[in-house]
């Protein structure tokens, strides 16, 4: 089962690639769920807010329950993640929250880690994929590193798929896109102060 093979492989080597995770009829409902309010997304902690569209160009809009039963469903399903990785690996995750990701054509996201200097709270990163007919020619994958920089996985970000990652110990980067991109970017942290709210103003 797949949730098992999340956890062994967590535990393993630190990410798993979880495909089918929503079915296409789920997906297509989620993605629907996004408004067309979005928002550029800014780097750095609450002190230091800086646009940073040199190392990110996506534009965000973060989940909420009232986006509708789509969402609701994501985010229970993301709970019941939760609470098996705490009872399985011991993580102590507290908390998630996830922001819907749009990338136009040309942008990217450059390599970063998700658990930042003022961040360290995010535990395990989670990228969801909602681009249906995805082809080479779009671009936009997911390049995983490990903390030495050696790349160690190219990921296609096709529609139903899940990436679960360890948020500390992978560095990665959203190659530029090539068609209109479609995503939901999420973090278990392991307190409820949510600083990276700060980070992200409109
Ligand atoms: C992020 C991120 C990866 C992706 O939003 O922090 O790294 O594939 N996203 O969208
Ligand atoms: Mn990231």
């Amino acid at each position: 089962m797949a949730l098992e093979q999340l956890l062994d492989s967590i535990a393993e080597k630190g990410w798993y690639i979880w495909d089918d995770f929503l079915t296409i009829e789920q997906v297509k409902l989620l993605k629907n769920c996004a408004s067309d309010d979005w928002h550029r997304a800014r780097i750095g902690r609450k002190e230091e807010i800086q646009r940073a569209t040199d190392i990110r160009r996506d534009k965000i809009q973060w989940l909420d329950v009232d986006m509708g039963q789509p969402v609701q469903d994501y985010l229970e399903r993301m709970e019941s993640i939760r609470r098996e990785v705490n009872q399985s690996l011991f993580l102590g995750l507290f908390e998630y929250e996830a922001h819907f990701a749009q990338y136009e054509v040309g942008d990217f996201y450059k390599k970063h880690l998700d658990a930042f200097r003022g961040n360290e709270s995010r535990k395990l990163t989670t990228v969801f994929y909602m681009n249906e007919d995805w082809s080479e020619e779009n671009g936009g994958e997911l390049n995983v590193y490990d903390l030495n920089d050696q790349l160690i996985q190219t990921i296609a970000p096709i529609a139903g798929r899940l990436v679960v990652f360890l948020s500390e110990q992978f560095p990665h980067e959203v190659l530029p896109a090539r068609a209109k991109r479609h995503s939901i970017a999420g973090w278990f942290r392991t307190n409820g102060v949510s600083e990276s709210r700060f980070d992200i103003l409109s």
